[in-house]
């Protein structure tokens, strides 16, 4: 046999030794806990054979507790470039059979290089994460790792968009780098993410909180808001994945793919004349509007349990890709609150980064009340939505469809944040403020003074009430550029949109702005 074959084979059996990660043993016990591989992983989430794998011979350099002489091919991670759908993504997957996933001073630096030539070719990089944190044996080194990781996910941040899936644990500071991409998804059971794990919460607190309970997909879905999206299974989670990089384009210079739309752009629906009800104070389903004006009605909605008094997702207008915001009366009358400005506040930001246009329905009777709120901030998270929404400078159509006072009529894209196109329905209420608040304020020290209070400030609410909830005051002066028929909105909304698409805004030449943190 020539020498050059020998060499082949012994290639060829490097090749199948890093396949197979930290062994059979470990494979097996992956499955056993309902986990694909990292490379199981790839193969789903990449289009078939599309995967290039880099760096499969990279080895740790460690020499402490007798690392030296265990040594893995690939080390604890998988990485390279693929297609989805046909479009470059760059993509790591931690291999929790190699040393539990955990971060090592060599796996950082695979993962950097995927994430630098994410940069240079202007894609997406997608990471998923299962790993014990820090190699524990390699101190400092594997710390430096992070620090790389971190420093990248935020010079990529509004460059190109990042996407994080937790498919295990996730813990310590090893969660920063999720949290600085652009969305996060988790599986439902068994992932999880938290700084300091139940075992410290005990000592520290004498807590007693299981990794579940303390950072399971439930709980960052619904009360921290640190995930996007969850999934009950990982070819669910993959799913999401794929669909989400379909809306979104590849980097700030481009647009996200259009698609061809197969549903009649003037195709006008009776059932949004008829959505609000007579009662002011009665909800509707904010959902039911979307479905009704978004193409073929697919709605990708994001955080969908979480802060669920507002609404946030993409969808397609005409094929376009479009970011949409909708406040929901049917939960908490679709007040903001703090947790509302943030998701929102984030979302059109990611929008405005990628040059997605905004969408913006609202019904929002204000900001929510009382000291629960003040003590958590709601100023400066309220005023993260504003920010948002006043920086952006891709097309932003608005329709009113019910309520729109005081602030929250502000922050909710109005004219003066530069909202290009601002619509109303006959049914909008643009005012300073509801007319039972308004006359306490107005007429409460002169309903004193007469025979009847109430049907005094009754009367006088009537009154305001007739003059101020509508939409044809601040039509009057231009802050809406059109009262609409509900039933054309698709339409209305698409050819805005598709008169926006020269749009070129600019802000000023600064470093970066202030935004309220
Ligand atoms: C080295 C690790 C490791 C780590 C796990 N392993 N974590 N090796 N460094 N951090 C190894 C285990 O020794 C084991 O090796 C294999 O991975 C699988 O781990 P198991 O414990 O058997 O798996 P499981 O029971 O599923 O438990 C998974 C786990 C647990 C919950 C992640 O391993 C764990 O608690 N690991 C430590 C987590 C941690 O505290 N990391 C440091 C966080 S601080 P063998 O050879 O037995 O198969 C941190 C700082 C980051 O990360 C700072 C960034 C700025």
């Amino acid at each position: 046999m020539s020498n050059q074959l020998d060499k082949i084979k012994e290639l060829v059996k490097l090749r199948s030794e890093a396949r197979l990660g930290g062994g059979e043993t470990s494979i097996d016990k992956q499955h056993n806990k309902g986990k694909y591989t990292a490379r199981e992983r790839l193969a789903m989430l990449l289009d078939k054979g599309s995967f290039e794998e880099l760096d499969m011979f990279v080895k740790h350099r460690c020499t402490n507790f007798g690392q030296e002489k265990k040594h893995i091919l690939g080390d604890g991670v998988v990485t390279g470039s693929g297609t989805i759908d046909g479009r470059l993504v760059y993509v790591y997957a931690q291999d929790f059979t190699v040393f539990g996933g955990s971060l090592s001073e060599t796996m950082a630096q695979k993962i950097c290089k995927v994430m630098d030539l994410a940069m240079s070719m202007g894609t997406p990089c997608i990471g998923i994460n299962d790993s014990g944190g820090a190699r524990i044996q390699e101190g400092i080194c594997a710390l430096a790792g992070y620090g790389e990781i971190f420093e990248r996910n935020i010079l990529a941040s509004g460059v190109i968009p990042q996407i994080s899936g937790i498919f295990g644990p996730c813990a310590g500071g090893a969660v920063y780098s999720p949290a600085l991409t652009d969305f996060t998804l988790m599986t439902e059971g068994t992932s999880n993410m938290f700084l300091t794990g139940p075992k410290v919460v005990k000592t520290v607190l004498g807590e007693d909180i299981s990794a579940e309970e303390l950072g399971g997909a439930s709980v960052h879905s619904s009360k921290s808001g640190v995930t996007h999206f969850t999934a009950a299974t990982e070819e669910e989670a993959i799913a999401t994945i794929r669909k989400l990089i379909s809306f979104i384009p590849q980097n700030n210079l481009e647009e996200a793919p259009r698609i061809a739309c197969t549903d009649p752009i003037d195709r006008t629906d009776d059932l949004l004349n008829d959505i609000i009800p007579d009662n002011p104070n009665k909800p509707y389903d904010m959902y039911k509007v979307i479905n009704s004006i978004v193409d073929n009605g697919n709605f990708f909605e994001i955080q969908k349990n979480f802060a669920k008094n507002i609404i946030i997702g993409f969808a397609h207008m005409n094929g376009q890709s479009v970011g949409v915001v909708a406040n929901q009366p049917k939960y908490l009358a679709g007040v903001l609150d703090s947790n509302a400005s943030r998701k929102a506040a984030r979302f059109v930001r990611f929008c405005d980064a990628f040059n997605i246009p905004l969408f913006t329905l609202v019904d929002v009777p204000g900001f929510l009340p009382g000291s629960g709120q003040e003590h958590n901030a709601v100023i400066l998270h309220g005023a993260k939505l504003l920010y948002a929404y006043g920086e952006a400078t891709v097309p932003k159509v608005t329709v009113t469809l019910r309520k729109s006072y005081g602030g929250s009529h502000i922050v909710m894209s109005c004219k003066q944040l530069r909202g290009d196109v601002n619509y109303a329905w006959p049914s909008a209420e643009i005012a300073v403020m509801g007319g039972a608040g308004a006359v306490s304020i107005l007429n409460g020290k002169e309903a004193k003074a007469q025979e009847d209070p109430k049907a005094f400030l009754a009367a006088k609410e009537k009154e305001y009430t007739e003059l101020f909830a509508n939409p044809y005051v601040a039509a009057q002066y231009g802050y809406i550029d059109d009262v609409i028929e509900p039933r054309n909105t698709r339409f209305r909304v698409i050819r805005a949109l598709s008169q926006l698409r020269t749009k070129k805004q600019r802000n000023p030449d600064k470093k970066h702005g202030n935004i309220p943190l």
